[in-house]
């Protein structure tokens, strides 16, 4: 009896976690609701049967209590019984199956217009890598890795100049794209993993493994591991940033090449990519040169923190407020030998922070 009713417990406990708990899915955001239909159909069926045989064993067990008068009866087969069983059995099998199988074949089969993701796995971090303006990702094995090519480049490889590497643990990608992700691993088996994609796979040393999915919701997601890959596997973390495209197009241009990462350049923050679309969108770049020419307006290049001579002859050090006035009011302070041709521009408040970044990062780096 007392059996019976701790049956009966786990059967009532467990739905009454199910409903109460607060581990529930998060909201999807890509084109795998399958996944989330293939993983509700095994809930369904394994929560139905789980309740059933829960029942009935604490049925059984209170019925056929122990009783002088009642005789056990012996009947070791009993073909009917056991064919239904089977049947019953099989039928909840491929009903779980089939689903999954039908799911694995859109998963794996990339459609033509996915861009590429190599996604590289290491005790215990994630890195990146993107094909680059070519779409061809180079070569690459871990047999190259040294300290200065922690991705395994291979040496020498025209396709892998312009490979986009990002070695930190967070990426950004467009919305409504599709996405091939390429898993690598350097040492042990990761698995990659974004709950809100529904989508994982193993990284495996030695091979490439792969899957594709397209995001659908704009937000910052976290990339977990999903494989116990030692001591420091819980902190194997990043984020998956869903961006628009304009904003992707951004942060893109903020990260380096193979090429430059080879050659030491430093990376431009966001802040400064900014201050470079500024002046591309304004037109900036018709009148203002970057490489020391002048043209209808001074170069930029090396112009921060100089002095300048102005057209009545008296000097003016290039700081933020000389450049403040002298976009908003040109001829305010007008350089000696150039025409006042400028109009003058009103810009958000951002657009300025961006573009006066912008200005001094290239006088330090072209000087
Ligand atoms: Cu990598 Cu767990």
């Amino acid at each position: 009896m007392i059996v019976a009713l701790l049956l009966l417990m786990i059967v009532v406990g467990s739905l009454l976690f199910h409903i109460l708990s607060p581990w529930q899915f998060g909201e999807i955001a890509s084109n795998w609701q399958m996944i989330d239909v293939t993983v509700y159909i095994t809930f369904w069926i394994c929560g139905i049967v789980f309740v059933l045989l829960g029942l009935f064993m604490a049925w059984a067990i209170w019925k056929y209590e122990y009783r002088e008068d009642q005789k056990a009866e012996y009947e070791p087969e009993n073909a009917l019984l056991e064919s239904r069983l089977s049947i019953i059995t099989t039928i909840g099998v491929v009903v779980m199956l089939a689903p999954g199988l039908i799911v694995w074949q859109d998963y794996i089969q990339v459609p033509p217009d996915a861009t590429e993701v190599e996604v590289y796995g290491q005790q215990w971090q994630w890195s990146f890598r993107l094909p680059g303006e070519d779409g061809i990702f180079g070569a690459a094995h871990n047999k190259y890795i040294t300290f200065d090519n922690p991705m395994g480049m291979k040496p020498g490889d025209p396709y892998g100049e312009d490979d986009i590497l990002i070695r930190t643990s967070s990426i950004q990608l467009p919305i409504n794209r599709k996405v091939k992700i390429l898993l690598r691993s350097k040492d042990v088996l990761h698995d990659f993993w974004v709950p809100e994609i529904r989508a994982k796979m193993d990284a495996v040393p030695g091979m490439i493994t792969y899957f594709w999915f397209e995001p659908t919701k704009l937000g910052e997601y976290e990339i977990l591991c999903a494989e116990l890959c030692g001591r420091g596997h819980h902190t194997m973390r990043g984020t998956m940033d869903i961006v628009s495209l304009a904003d992707y197009s951004t942060w893109l241009e903020s990260q380096l090449t193979w090429a430059e990462i080879k050659a030491g350049v430093k990376p431009l923050s966001p802040e400064v990519i900014r201050g470079r679309q500024v002046a591309e969108s304004n037109g900036c770049f018709a009148c203002h040169t970057l490489d020391g020419s002048e043209t209808v307006g001074p170069t930029w290049q090396g112009l921060w923190g100089r002095s300048v001579t102005l057209d009545d002859g008296s000097s003016q050090l290039v700081d933020e407020a000389y450049v403040r006035e002298s976009i908003t009011d040109p001829n305010a302070k007008l350089r000696d030998g150039f025409s006042p041709v400028m109009i003058p521009y009103e810009l958000p408040e951002e657009d300025m922070a961006g573009l006066i970044l912008f200005l001094k990062e290239i006088s330090e780096t072209e000087n």
